[in-house]
């Protein structure tokens, strides 16, 4: 019998990669496509829907001949991507109405901080777990129905689809304008604003509250089931799955029983707590969300620690700064002074998310002096994303009531060794990191495997996950407590940066 495999896709914030994995859960190959950032105005940032599309095309045949395997060895296809990244549509052309905005964007803080004077406002919050906030999608759509004249009425009349980006890769995946299926799974839904939590579906009064026309909206469907079978990019493939990257790392590191936890340090940091079938109302500034939904079962939630910046200020380092000229160079430089020589630098360059929700805070370096070297910045980014995962983890704590014993890692920050130390040394708990890093793509691909009967359960997944890395809190309690404290003194300084139009 010829070997199957699963194939996913990442879609990322920076990036798209499409990963041929095995039975064993094991990488075969590898294909990485990175698109255009688009910075129009201050706070705004967008992508090429369209661009994306491409690389996906041009990614499928890529990753099959690398791992020297056809169509028919694919036995399904798992979808994991950037998450509230929102995209619109024309239904009869299938041509992107604008350019999708991208998670990161602030331009709907005006609008943010007026609709939460409105009535209703704390139903929105109550219903969809998560604070009113520019990180959502659905102010976001609000802002694009009001921006764009016309739409509206198109989009009541059913011409115009929205959607985040997973919804658009089924779309274009399953036959675009000739029958292409319009779905979103749960969990890439819970983060709209638009969804009630707990039943699992479009809630009418927070669309109402939105003034979003529900004919413009997908289907909500399960994350791991089949969503339909793709006719472009890998034809006669089911899609099996479909997870928002966060909730696809927390599925690929194997997360699946209430109390585990792993943080993915990407472009930005996310922490996720599984909370079990009960969804746990979020508090201290973390989120309710849903983890996942196998077809047919509950869905299972997630509290999640929420953290904007942190991979990208050492890309700011590099390509704004220049004064290294790859990611990894941040810890050789940070590795040639003993420590933060008094500076920190707090990444507030899009607002504060968890704990915080602080959209009109901005960044800052705080503690110069003539003793402060580039070793010293080198050290503070690196600390900027100890200290904020301390911050959530804190957070976490204080909400779910139990004390975090060991964190799960992956994303491509766990390649630096004095960055994990450090984040251990902060929490004071273990770290450890599996051999997958790519657990999101990892927990795409479980996905759809799981959807399709490749592999039988989650136990079976559980045995894949094996340990790779550790490291062991090493810091001075004394030494910590001043660095916190510090810390929060500098985070203090970001407040009320931005001043409400007069
Ligand atoms: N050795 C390193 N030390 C510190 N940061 C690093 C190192 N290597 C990579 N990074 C950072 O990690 C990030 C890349 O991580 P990863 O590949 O997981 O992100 P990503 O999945 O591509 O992001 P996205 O999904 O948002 O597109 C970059 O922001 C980069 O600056
Ligand atoms: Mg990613």
């Amino acid at each position: 019998m010829t070997e199957r495999f699963v194939v996913s896709i990442d879609q990322g914030t920076t990036s798209t990669r499409c990963i041929v994995f095995d039975r064993r859960g094991q990488l075969v190959s590898l294909a990485q496509q990175e698109h255009k950032q688009f910075f129009p105005r201050p706070g705004w940032v967008e992508h090429d829907a369209m661009e994306i599309w491409r690389n996906v095309e041009r990614l499928a045949p890529r990753v099959l001949r690398r791992a020297g395997i056809g169509l028919d060895q694919v036995a399904a296809l798992g979808i994991a991507n950037q998450r509230e990244t929102t995209v619109l549509w024309d239904a009869s052309t299938g041509v992107p109405i604008g350019r999708a905005i991208i998670w990161q964007d602030t331009r709907t803080d005006a609008l943010v901080h007026e609709l939460s004077a409105r009535p209703g406002a704390k139903e929105v919050e109550e219903r969809s777990g998560l604070p009113l906030a520019t990180y959502f999608s659905g102010p976001r759509l609000m802002w694009i129905l009001e921006h764009t004249p016309g739409l509206r009425e198109r989009a009541e009349r059913g011409e115009v689809l929205c959607g985040t980006m997973e919804t658009w890769l089924i779309w274009k995946l399953t036959g675009g304008v000739d029958g292409g299926r319009h779905v979103t799974d749960v969990t890439n839904a819970s983060r709209t604003m638009l969804l009630d939590v707990r039943t699992l579906r479009w809630s009418r009064e927070s669309l109402d509250f939105f003034g979003i026309p529900a004919a413009m909206l997908p289907e909500v469907r399960p994350s791991v089931g089949v969503f339909g079978t793709a006719v472009a990019a890998f034809p006669g493939v089911r899609i099996g799955a479909a997870l928002g990257d966060q909730q696809a790392a927390l599925f690929g590191q194997t997360c699946f029983t209430p109390g585990e936890a792993k943080c993915t340090y990407g472009t930005g940091s996310f922490l996720l707590l599984n909370t079990g079938t009960e969804l746990v109302p979020a508090q201290n500034g973390l989120l309710s969300t849903v983890a996942y939904q196998i077809a047919g079962e509950p869905a299972a939630y997630a509290l999640e620690g929420s953290i904007a910046i942190t991979g990208s200020l050492v890309q700011w380092f590099r390509d704004q700064l220049e004064l290294i000229s790859s990611a990894p160079e941040i810890e050789t430089l940070a590795r040639t002074v003993a420590d933060n020589g008094g500076c920190y630098i707090v990444p507030a360059f899009s607002g504060l998310y968890a704990p915080y929700w602080r959209s009109e805070a901005r960044g800052v370096i705080v503690g110069l002096t003539s003793y402060i070297t580039k070793g010293h910045l080198a050290r503070a980014v690196l600390e900027a994303t100890a200290w904020q995962t301390r911050e959530v983890v804190d957070a976490m704590n204080a909400n779910s009531g139990l004390a975090l014993r060991t964190l799960k890692v992956d994303g491509g920050m766990t390649a630096d060794n004095l960055l994990m130390q450090m984040i251990a040394n902060v929490l004071d708990v273990p770290l450890v990191r599996p051999l997958a890093v790519e657990t999101v793509s990892l927990g795409a691909a479980y996905g759809a495997g799981l959807a399709v009967g490749y592999w039988p359960d989650l136990d079976g997944l559980r045995q894949n996950w094996h340990i790779a890395g550790q490291w062991m809190p090493a810091m001075d309690p004394s030494v910590r407590d001043h660095e916190y404290a510090n810390w929060r003194r500098a985070v203090e300084r970001t407040f009320d940066w931005i001043q409400p139009a007069q």
